[in-house]
């Protein structure tokens, strides 16, 4: 006892009632990201900080919490907002929450997939403006999904139930990567491996499910939509950077690529706001993991995770350098 946990933004309740069993939890009130200067003075004294994607997580921040922090535990499966070896290098196990969101992000993406291929945003949209319409064979037209080519940048959990998802729509699946995935995941998916300069160059939809890194920021810039064909859809479940947005927009607009469908931007909460101009665009608030049974399962596991390292456990999920 005596541990102090502390909390960035409000949490299931589950998740906290599984916390307060090991230490005494402060659950940061403000309804919104923290700024790093209050960040950093509501972790001061911690042992555990459960943290958001949004707050920054580096040796500074491990200065400002002191020498008695043990856990950092993101409630996320991404992790480009801890400086991973700055932190374990001072000791703090750093842990995340993978698994326990794959499906229902896979769900979003191939939501946005049907939502962008299919028109519904702008369908949506007529409809709510009271425009006047009746229906005929030529209007509104999107394009199916059967027979096409699902371009999939990297094979991993969320990669893989897209995958599975995409085929049950009759897509045929190519995915690449930093190496080839295991066999039996490619026999499953009939997924073959291509560089990624021929899967850009061949895909019909090209789906990102890659982790934000210092070698996939803006992987899809201007030479990567030059390649993709002129009907290509890019969806975005991953994280914003991932993508230029401002060569996306310009991509779009001048009918360099067909469509995207966006969850995630690359200066969240803002949107590019030339994306919001363009009818062939969808976009969504970062919602991929968004269900109340995910959002709960991903605060239990980082839940699970303070407490087992804090009471000298080894982490349930533990992101080592
Ligand atoms: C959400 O974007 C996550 O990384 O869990
Ligand atoms: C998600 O990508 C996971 O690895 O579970």
């Amino acid at each position: 006892m005596g541990k102090q946990i502390v909390v960035t933004r409000s949490v299931p309740e589950s998740a906290l009632d599984m916390l307060r069993k090991v230490g005494a939890v402060h659950v940061c009130p403000q309804d919104r990201p923290l700024t790093v200067p209050e960040l950093h003075e509501a972790v001061r004294g911690a042992h555990g900080v459960v943290t958001m994607l949004h707050d920054r997580i580096d040796a500074d921040l491990i200065t400002a919490a002191g020498p008695q922090l043990q856990v950092v535990a993101n409630v996320a499966v991404g992790y480009d907002n801890i400086d991973v070896p700055a932190v374990t290098e001072r000791g703090v196990t750093v842990t995340n929450t993978p698994g326990v969101l794959v499906d229902a992000t896979a769900d979003l993406a191939l939501g946005l997939l049907l939502m962008v291929t299919r028109r519904l945003g702008e369908g949506e949209r007529l409809l709510r403006a009271r425009q006047s319409w009746t229906f005929h064979l030529g209007f509104m037209l999107g394009t199916g999904l059967q027979g096409k080519t699902l371009g999939i940048v990297g094979l991993g959990a969320i990669g893989q139930a897209v995958a599975r998802r995409a085929r049950a729509f009759g897509m045929d699946i190519v995915y690449t990567g930093r190496g080839r995935a295991p066999a039996e995941v490619e026999a499953e998916l009939e997924a073959r491996f291509l560089p990624q300069h021929e899967l850009l160059r061949t895909a019909d939809v090209v789906s990102l499910h890659c982790p934000l890194t210092e070698q996939t920021r803006h992987l899809i810039d201007e030479s990567a939509l030059a390649a993709m064909k002129s009907t290509a859809v890019l969806v975005n479940t991953s994280r914003g950077p991932v993508v230029d947005e401002q060569a996306l927009a310009k991509a779009l607009r001048e009918g360099q690529i067909g469509a995207a469908a966006l969850d995630v931007f690359e200066r969240e909460p803002e949107v590019e706001p030339a994306l919001l101009e363009l009818d062939n665009v969808v976009v969504a608030p970062h919602l991929g993991s968004a269900t109340t049974e995910t959002r709960t399962a991903m605060a239990e596991l980082a839940a699970r995770n303070v407490v087992a390292v804090l009471t000298g456990n080894e982490p349930v999920t533990p992101v080592r350098p």
